[in-house]
């Protein structure tokens, strides 16, 4: 190889050394074996020459060609390897790093009590309703016999809403479930008004109707928002002694308890007359011995009964209220309701 070739091998071989990727180093070929690169130029210039001397320098420039072709492989071939190399680096994995875990989720205490009333008092032949949680004033208090400015009202610290709708009507967080027994009996008689216009007795009103309300009122066994259900059972013939069998059995089944004992203990509610409150007494476990106030109820007032729209001389029945909070507290020990609502996931996990 004559030495001008020698020199543009070594100029083509510095230029490949020099890119850094493999965009620079394709201008970098351009320069020597592209369209005008200087190999391809002196390739133009074999024409002048005699049929000897193309021989000869022919043979010389295509070695030099192929020696700038050999470097741009090698060169090709390095810039690769350093790419791969930089991903690999880039993209590597800490294999002893400890695993994100992913624990499965639970229900919340209260609501595997919700879901426990619900299945219990199902299979007494309960429906289970639900309803909205602001609520109107009439239905809170004036449809359960507890009328505008009777002192029976503050018997709750009630959350009043500031909303006034067109229709005059005044709204408060629901301090209690009761108002359900209304809104229920109601879409109960709509569903059965045909039926009765018809000659057919109505059919009887079971139901519970479990969800949140809301009190100002806040310690260690009382939370502004709180969870109650309430149960209605009206029909031609239900009594007093329905009402005891009825919850004396929820009890016990709740509590996988026999010799739980139940005591009636006369109060005063402005939608019942007789009214009652229900206490239960375990006969073992650390609890046992004290009476424990669980619920609310009595025969359902006649007044109550002719807001349903119903006929309080021939349908008869009794309600009650309690206090799902309550329960979960007594059915696990737990002694501050604060703890179901802080979200405190050591707590919460314990009942998974
Ligand atoms: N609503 C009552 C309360 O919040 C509980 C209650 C008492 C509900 C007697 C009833 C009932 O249905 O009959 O304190």
């Amino acid at each position: 190889m004559t030495q001008d070739l020698d020199s543009i091998v070594e100029a083509a071989r510095a230029a490949f050394a020099q890119a850094a990727n493999p965009a620079q180093l394709e201008d970098a070929k351009a320069q020597f074996t592209g369209k005008s690169g200087r190999i391809t130029e002196l390739m133009k210039g074999l024409a002048q020459l005699s049929v000897e001397d193309k021989k000869t320098r022919g043979a010389a420039i295509n070695q030099a060609k192929q020696a700038i072709e050999a470097a741009l492989g090698a060169r090709r071939q390095q810039l690769a390897d350093a790419e791969l190399a930089r991903q690999l680096q880039a993209e590597a994995l800490d294999v002893t790093l400890p695993g994100r875990v992913r624990e499965p989720g639970g229900l919340h205490p209260v609501s595997l009590t919700l879901e426990r009333i619900e299945r219990i008092f199902a299979s007494m032949g309960f429906d289970v309703a639900d309803g909205p949680e602001v609520e109107s004033d009439w239905h809170s208090f004036t449809s359960l016999n507890n009328p505008p400015n009777h002192p029976a009202r503050s018997m709750q610290d009630t959350f009043y809403v500031d909303l006034q709708g067109d229709d005059g009507i005044h709204y408060n967080l629901r301090p209690h479930t009761s108002p359900m027994q209304v809104r229920y009996a109601h879409q109960h008689v709509k569903r059965y008004a045909d039926a009765v216009k018809a000659g057919q007795p109505m059919p009887e009103i079971r139901v519970i109707a479990p969800g949140r309300t809301y009190r100002v009122d806040s310690d260690a066994t009382h939370s502004p928002m709180f969870h109650q259900c309430e149960g209605l059972w009206l029909g031609q013939n239900v009594s007093f002694k329905d009402l005891k069998v009825v919850f004396t059995d929820f009890c016990r089944t709740f509590f996988e308890s026999d010799d739980l004992k139940l005591r009636f203990r006369p109060s005063f509610f402005p939608f019942t007359e007789p009214s009652a409150e229900i206490d239960i007494q375990f006969q073992s476990g650390p609890l046992a011995g004290r009476w424990l106030e669980v619920a609310g109820s009595g025969q359902v007032h006649p007044t109550v009964v002719r807001n349903m729209g119903l006929d309080p001389e021939t349908t008869i029945g009794f309600a009650f209220g309690m206090g799902p909070d309550r329960l979960t507290m007594l059915r696990y020990g737990v002694n501050d309701l604060r703890l179901f609502f802080d979200g405190d996931i050591r707590f919460l996990r314990q009942f998974r």
